[in-house]
């Protein structure tokens, strides 16, 4: 029987818990992608341990071993390729990549990043959505293009900002939702229900609420 999964590599510098949801996502038996490998620029990276504990092959390629950028991303695309992988998820990956490596993997890559694109890119998104006083913060997870956080967006998830929220608290809401919308999102790409055009991507199905308010109406 010939394995009709995308493989997919997973990238992390931090503790992983993306990742999580996408191994755990990926036990489905009727998932479409499998997570064929975990790769960290950081040799203590939590997610590491938790990918070998699911079973997950890791490998390490710590961008502090070489001399530039352009090597640390040739061991990287070795890593990826020797994997088999066909899509990418960085996750928590904390390295900006150069517009030579996105270019070497077209709509292949996708990241999930903790605000509703194209506000708040970059990073603290958490403490500036506070700081700039918006009802309604979130994540998205979109394909990755040459210009940061900026690529097609796939998907979002919103959530309201409390009177008494930190970024602590705020940050905790919406990585919740992250572990809703990476897994659906790698799903959809995986299994073709991604349509491009003119960069943008559309996907189909599911049932949309009208709206959220934030704060909510007396
Ligand atoms: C997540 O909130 C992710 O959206 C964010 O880092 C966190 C990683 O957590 N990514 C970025 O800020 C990318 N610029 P995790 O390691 O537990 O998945």
């Amino acid at each position: 029987m010939t394995d009709a999964k995308t493989p997919v590599a997973v990238l992390v510098s931090g503790r992983g818990s993306n990742m999580a949801a996408l191994i755990a996502a990926a036990k489905n038996p009727a998932y479409p992608a499998k997570i064929v490998r975990v790769i960290s620029n950081r040799p203590d990276a939590g997610g590491l341990e938790t990918a070998q504990a699911a079973g997950i092959e890791t490998a390490v390629v710590d961008h502090k071993a070489f001399a530039d950028k352009a090597a640390f991303e040739a061991a990287l695309a070795q890593a990826i390729d020797d994997s088999g992988a066909e899509l990418i998820c960085l996750a928590g990956f904390m390295r900006v990549l150069s517009s030579a490596f996105v270019a070497h993997y077209p709509n292949r890559i996708l990241n999930i990043h903790p605000s509703l694109l194209p506000a708040f890119k970059g990073l603290d998104t958490h403490a500036r959505a506070l700081a700039a006083g918006v009802k309604i913060h979130g994540c998205s997870v979109h394909l990755v293009s040459a210009e940061l956080d900026a690529g097609p967006i796939l998907m979002q998830a919103a959530v309201p900002v409390l009177a008494e929220d930190t970024a602590d608290t705020l940050a905790a809401r919406v990585l919740a939702e992250e572990h809703r919308i990476y897994p659906a999102a790698l799903a959809a790409l995986a299994s073709g229900r991604a349509q491009m055009e003119n960069g943008m991507v559309t996907l189909s199905g599911g049932q949309l609420p009208t709206s959220l308010i934030s704060p909510p109406l007396e």
